[in-house]
C-alpha cells in the first residue's frame, strides 16, 4: 500500500446521483491493483472530512495511466468529493483489501452478478477476465433505468442482462430474476452488491463455487472501527472485510 497524492483527470457524472473520477497514476502504482481491490482517499485537508472513503476501482487503464472510481451520493462526506475539478490533488492510499483470486481459479466461463454500487469493481474484473481468455456474462441490478451505468462497455465484453426494481429497463426484478429465467452456463460466479443481494445470489447458487465482495459494508476502511466485521461460516471465527477482505470465497463467511 502507497500513500499518494495523484492529479484528478476529469469528474463526471455518468448516471442518477453517480460519478467517476478518473484520475493519473503511474504504471508501476497500476500495475500492483487486482480487481476487487479498492482505494482509500482522503475526503479533503479540513477537519470535517478527515476520515477517509473506501471505494472500489472501477477500471485500471495501463496505456492511458488512468484509474477510475466510480461512486454513489449518499451523504456529506461524498457530496464533497463531486465538487473536485481536473486538475486538483487527491490524496489516496492505494491498493487496499485483497482482491478477487483470478490467476489462481480454473475455469472458462465466468458468471458476474453485480447490484447497484457494486456494479464498479466488476467492469476491471470482466476485463482482466477476459484479457486471461475467460468467457464473461453479466447480470447487473438497478433500482430504475436512471440509475443504470457501464452497459456499453459491459457489453463489449460478453452477454449482459439488466434487471431494475421498478421495471423501467430490463426485467423487473432483482439480479436473481434472470438466474431463475436464463439457462445460464457458467462454471464460476463472482457477485459485488448490498448485502440482502449476495444472500439471495449465494442461496441460489449454492452448488456453485464463487466469490463475493462485501465491500458494501465497510466504515473506516483501516481495520479500526470494527463496523465491517462477519463471521465465519462455522460461527468461530470472524473476519474484517476491510482488511482480510473485502472479498470472500461464497461459503466462507456469514451474510
Ligand atoms: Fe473499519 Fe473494517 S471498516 S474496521
Amino acid at each position: 500500500m502507497k500513500q499518494l497524492s495523484v492529479p484528478i483527470l476529469s469528474i463526471e457524472k455518468i448516471a442518477k446521483a453517480t460519478y467517476q473520477i478518473d484520475m493519473r497514476l503511474e504504471k508501476d502504482h497500476l500495475e500492483k491493483i487486482k480487481p476487487g481491490q479498492f482505494i482509500h482517499i482522503r475526503v479533503n485537508q479540513g477537519s470535517e472530512f478527515m476520515l477517509r472513503r473506501p471505494i472500489s476501482v472501477a477500471d485500471v487503464d495501463l496505456k492511458l495511466n488512468k484509474l477510475s472510481v466510480i461512486f454513489k451520493v449518499f451523504g456529506r462526506g461524498t457530496e464533497q468529493l463531486t465538487q473536485l475539478k481536473a486538475n486538483d490533488l487527491i490524496d489516496l492510499i492505494v491498493p487496499c483489501g485483497n482482491g478477487y483470486p483470478i490467476e489462481t481459479i480454473n475455469y472458462n466461463h465466468a458468471l458476474l452478478i453485480g447490484g447497484g454500487v457494486g456494479v464498479p469493481p466488476l467492469y476491471y474484473l470482466a476485463k482482466s477476465l477476459v484479457a486471461r481468455g475467460v468467457k464473461v456474462t453479466t447480470i447487473i441490478g438497478f433500482q430504475t433505468k436512471e440509475e443504470i451505468f457501464y452497459l456499453d462497455k459491459f457489453s463489449e465484453l460478453g452477454e449482459v442482462f439488466v434487471t431494475t426494481n421498478d421495471g423501467s429497463y430490463g426485467t423487473q426484478g432483482y439480479v436473481t430474476e434472470i438466474l431463475k429465467q436464463e439457462d445460464l452456463n457458467f462454471d464460476y460466479y463472482f457477485s459485488c452488491g448490498p448485502a440482502p443481494m449476495l444472500k439471495a445470489v449465494k442461496n441460489y447458487l449454492h452448488y456453485f463455487p464463487g466469490y463475493i465482495s462485501l465491500e458494501e459494508r465497510m466504515g473506516c476502511g483501516i481495520g479500526a472501527c470494527y463496523a465491517c466485521v462477519v463471521k465465519t461460516e462455522d460461527g468461530k471465527a470472524q473476519k474484517k472485510i476491510c482488511t482480510d477482505g473485502p472479498v470472500f470465497q461464497a461459503n466462507e463467511v456469514m451474510i
